[in-house]
């Protein structure tokens, strides 16, 4: 106790040399004592910062617990994707006022897209509300959070142009460990025009290298056997000595010569952990290359999936979209990439209703979906974000009963195909990382094949982080079933 609480003392706030110092010892010692409740919602990558936000505090004493009533610091690390998703955090927030008027200590924080999105405007809207710091500004919450114990309201919501947090080991959060995120990249220069990620995620950057390896390799040796690479846009990462993508044009010849693709980002993982299976998440056809794909094909623990969203079948809409990618575009790639890898799984994302939507446009998407048969897929209705180019020059045009309706043929039609890409396991031998118990049955393990599939079968004398061979007798749409037929040759 004594060692953490002289660390602390001499460095207080770790990563925050510029900005003001609390250093009084008995806040230190507060400090010690608090206890932190954080809650993630929306993307992978919302999850993985909420890790980086955990680090970060326990550097100052916060220890996170999974008890909301017992919680000092409750931060919500929200999503701002489709309205949907504030409106799940506005009524969560409800829910805190009574925690709140029981505990006078309590302090709430929103943290990511919505913060980032509305900035002041939440703590004017939501008065229960005393923090509010958006994705780029998480090192200054030490700070803010001292100004929030003296009864302050506090906001940071600066994006940056350089911060990955790529000197933070990440603090697992409700881990398996077995599995784990790995942010490559930061924000996104697509504009694609729904999409309110580019306003609240910054400008794009990518993470050094050297220091994913780094984490790759502290996590290999805390047992971890899965990691997935996060991004926005995963197939954009270059590495040429940190900044914003957009200024590679400015660099040097040097650091033009050496840069590093992600590609290379992909082989220079897979070699230096043979053991760790490696997945990436999320691929952009417009900046997807075949050098990935051979990659792919090269190492073995790089996982056969790849999730391609298209969001619609057709060009008129891709185009309203600023999807950088025609619909012939996005099946040549898919034939290319079948070509190196036949078995390689692919998974979607579709918008149903985006402005404009016909009906024949909306059968383009059907008989794209036809063609390709996903293995699964993420499907959403348009929602209409403030701020973004759709919003301001595009009527939200399809009414909210054709959105359903719409919405509901694709989610059938994918599960049709879902079920088609399961059966073709049957009788199939897969190699499956064991990840948890099944939520069916307390006598079944859980876990995910080379492709992403989920496979479940009796636990038998099999532990959580083994790589085990299955035979696959059964399957749903979701799922495939079967049994183990020994340990396989990666365990
Ligand atoms: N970076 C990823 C996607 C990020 S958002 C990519 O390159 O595609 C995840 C998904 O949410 C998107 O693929 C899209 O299908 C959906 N989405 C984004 N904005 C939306 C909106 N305004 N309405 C409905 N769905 C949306
Ligand atoms: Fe959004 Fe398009 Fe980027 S969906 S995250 S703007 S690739």
């Amino acid at each position: 106790m004594s060692g953490v609480l002289k660390k602390i003392e001499k460095n207080p706030y770790q990563y925050n040399g510029e900005f003001t110092l609390l250093n009084s010892k008995n806040a230190s010692n507060n400090l010690l004592e608090k206890k932190l409740y954080i809650e993630s919602y929306g993307c992978a990558m919302n999850f993985s910062d909420s890790e980086i936000v955990a680090s970060v505090l326990s550097k100052n004493g916060y220890r996170t617990t999974n008890i909301v009533e017992d919680a000092e610091l409750i931060l919500l690390n929200t999503c701002s994707i489709r309205e949907k998703a504030e409106q799940t955090i506005r009524k969560k927030l409800e829910k805190f006022n009574s925690l709140k008027k029981s505990n006078k200590h309590l302090k709430i924080g929103i943290l990511g897209c919505m913060a980032e999105r509305l900035k002041s405007k939440l703590i004017e809207e939501e008065k229960i509300v005393d923090l509010v710091v958006g994705p780029d500004a998480y090192k200054d919450l030490p700070n803010l959070i001292y100004k929030v114990e003296k009864g302050q309201k506090a906001i940071n919501v600066l994006l940056s142009k350089d911060e990955t947090y790529s000197d933070i080991s990440p603090h697992r959060l409700n881990s398996n460990g077995v599995n784990a995120f790995i942010s490559i990249t930061r924000g996104c220069d697509n504009m694609c025009t729904f999409c309110v990620v580019p306003f609240t995620r910054g400008r794009e950057r990518s993470r050094d290298p050297q220091s994913i390896i780094k984490e790759i390799k502290d996590l290999e040796i805390k047992g971890y056997k899965e990691v997935t690479l996060l991004g926005q846009n995963v197939d954009s990462y270059l590495w040429f000595g940190g900044g914003l993508k957009k200024d590679f044009s400015k660099a040097s010849e040097i650091q033009k010569t050496t840069a590093l693709n992600f590609s290379k980002l992909l082989e220079l993982c897979a070699i230096n952990h043979p053991k760790i299976r490696i997945r990436f998440s999320t691929s952009n056809p417009q900046d997807m290359s075949m050098d990935v794909i051979n990659i792919m094909a090269k190492y073995d623990n790089i996982c056969n999936h790849i999730h391609l969203p298209v969001q619609s079948g057709s060009n008129k809409i891709l185009k309203a979209m600023n999807r950088q990618h025609s619909k012939e575009e996005y099946i040549d790639l898919i034939k290319r990439i079948k070509q190196i890898i036949p078995n390689c799984s692919i998974s979607q994302d579709i918008i149903v209703g985006f402005p404009g939507e016909s009906e024949e446009d909306h059968k383009e998407t059907l008989d794209l979906m036809e063609t390709i048969k996903y293995s699964f897929g993420y499907m959403f209705k348009y929602s209409e974000r403030p701020g973004t180019l759709a919003q301001r020059k595009l009527a939200d045009d399809v009414d909210e009963a054709t959105k359903k309706r719409r919405l509901e043929e694709i989610i059938e039609l994918q599960q049709k195909h879902s079920l088609h890409r399961t059966k073709e396991f049957l009788n199939q031998e897969v190699e499956v990382l064991i990840e948890k118990t099944s939520k069916k049955s307390q006598l079944y393990w859980s876990g995910r094949n080379d492709e992403n599939t989920v496979v479940v079968f009796p636990k038998e004398n099999y532990n959580i982080g083994d790589f085990v061979n299955i035979k696959i007798t059964d399957c749903t749409s979701a799922t495939l079933l079967g049994n183990a037929i020994g340990y396989s040759k990666n365990n």
